[in-house]
């Protein structure tokens, strides 16, 4: 008689020795795949309805098997059953827990397909989970930052390029920009959320089965819009977590360049926002200090994402088709990167929700920089100056001020027209801040009623990601079980 195994697994008719321990620790992917037991259960429902409606699974079977891993996953999601043991994966786990509950009927569970196209299956299940999540996450910090653009039309400020001075705009038009890069990540997201729902079981190990099986009725079950074309494809195609973790990395890198302004701006020297006590940490040395460390970590964490991409980039390049045990190197990478732009995005929208702005600061800093100088050469051009010429004369005005030690706005007339002779009157409209401003109306420009577009647009743009999130519904086969249906019209 045969010793049993030391550890459960789901081969070894041909093995005549246990794995090494070593070996059996270095190749498990249990310690970071049991996450995916929810998903990789619905895969299994998926799978043990589509094969019991092909007549591959007798009405007895199915009953059986839905029934077991509708309780698993059940027991799973009340946190009565813990996912442990020594399994290999977490595939191993749910067919060993099956079994103990159901006995032999467990066995036909995996007729028709093999982990290759089950572990693509539960990976695609659980992206698209995460992404929704992150979408969600998304949108509730717009709407932080798209409240905040709202109420700061008039508050003019210092646009910046090579971190000087640039041109005067607005706080709102500076908040919408960041917006709308994350109104990309969104679109991108859900994006991936798409080309995440292939189906693929049904493709086995590499070369599909023998078996009467209906792959497009696994597909409907699981809510997947598309069925693979091609088993080998299938098993070996992982371009839905690069794209994910793509997704999630820009995301990251987009926080991260609003959280570096968040640093800056809450410097003494920039002075244009404050934290509140609720979001700023002190020092265990320096009793004055207020640091914005949520704001640099948001920073610092981008890295993990890119690093992330490079991680799998790397582990798929030169893999020969279909599957190999690299592709099993494809999940922690994702998990960190996805759970660091949920982690950040979070951080992000309560930190967002405690910074105080400084209007008075940023007027402050529309002095000095000479900062209408563009809107001096405009004024010009439309005086019939060729812009060349106008930039020329507006920066002879720009030496004059400096050498006065005044505004533009305030150099006068008759000095202003040393240095720009078409210079009328009116020209002061264009000269102060505020006139600059108002004067920019062009496409998405700062002008305040062209920001009022913007934050019409921009509110059109989160009532489709809302209405998005309300129709991105759990797999039928999930309704189904949740229901009781499991074995409905069998
Ligand atoms: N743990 C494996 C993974 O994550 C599951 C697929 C294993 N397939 C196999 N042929 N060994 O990729």
């Amino acid at each position: 008689m045969d010793e049993a195994p030391r550890t459960p697994r789901l081969w070894g008719g041909r093995f005549g020795a246990e794995l090494d321990p070593t070996l059996h620790r270095f190749t498990a992917s249990f310690p970071f795949d049991r996450r995916l037991v929810r998903h990789d259960l619905v895969g299994s429902l998926a799978h043990a309805r589509m094969l019991a409606e092909c007549g591959v699974l007798s009405r007895p079977d199915a009953e059986a098997v839905l029934g077991g891993l509708s309780a698993i996953l059940r027991e799973v999601e009340e946190q009565r059953l813990v996912v442990s043991g020594d399994d290999e994966d977490v595939h191993t786990w749910i067919e060993r827990v099956l079994r103990e509950r159901v006995g032999e009927a467990a066995g036909r569970l995996h007729t028709a397909r093999s982990r290759n196209d089950q572990v693509s299956t539960a990976l695609r299940l659980y992206v698209r989970d995460a992404l929704r999540d992150l979408v969600a996450r998304a949108v509730a910090l717009q709407e932080v930052w798209r409240d905040q653009a709202a109420a700061f039309r008039e508050a003019w400020m210092p646009g910046y390029t090579h971190l000087q001075r640039a041109q005067p705009s607005t706080l709102a038009h500076h908040l919408l920009a960041h917006a709308w890069a994350l109104n990309a990540d969104i679109r991108r997201l859900q994006h991936v959320h798409h080309q995440a729902g292939l189906c693929v079981l049904g493709a086995g190990a590499l070369a599909g089965t023998s078996h009467p099986i209906r792959p497009e009725r696994t597909a409907y079950w699981l809510g997947f819009s598309a069925v693979f074309p091609n088993s080998l494809y299938a098993v070996a195609d992982r371009d839905f977590v690069l794209e994910a973790a793509f997704a999630a990395t820009l995301v990251l890198l987009h926080l991260s360049r609003w959280a570096e302004e968040v640093v800056l701006w809450t410097t003494l020297e920039f002075g244009f926002a404050e934290l509140s006590d609720s979001v700023a940490k002190g020092s265990s040395l320096m009793p004055q200090k207020k640091n914005p460390e949520a704001a640099e970590l948001i920073r610092g964490k981008a890295g993990r994402g890119a690093g992330a991409l490079a991680s799998l980039l790397t582990a798929l390049k030169g893999v020969p088709l279909a599957y190999n045990s690299d592709l099993q190197e494809d999940k922690e990478p994702l998990f960190d990167c996805l759970d660091t732009a949920a982690a950040c995005l979070e951080a992000a929208t309560v930190l967002a929700r405690g910074i105080r702005f400084r209007t008075d600061r940023m007027r402050e800093a529309l002095r000095g920089g000479f900062l209408t100088a563009t809107d001096l050469a405009d004024y010009l051009v439309r005086r019939g100056v060729p812009f060349r010429t106008a930039h020329e004369q507006a920066g002879r005005a720009v030496r004059e001020a400096e050498q006065r030690g005044c505004e533009l706005w305030e150099l006068p007339l008759d000095a202003l027209r040393q240095a720009c002779p078409q210079a009328g009157e009116d020209v002061y409209e264009s000269l102060s801040p505020e006139g600059s401003v108002r004067q920019r109306r062009s496409l998405g420009g700062p002008a305040p009623e062209r920001v009022a577009e913007q934050l019409e647009r921009l509110a059109q743009e989160v009532e489709a990601t809302r209405a998005w999130l309300a129709a991105a519904l759990p797999p039928p086969v999930y309704r189904a079980h949740r229901e009781g249906r499991l074995l409905e019209k069998l």
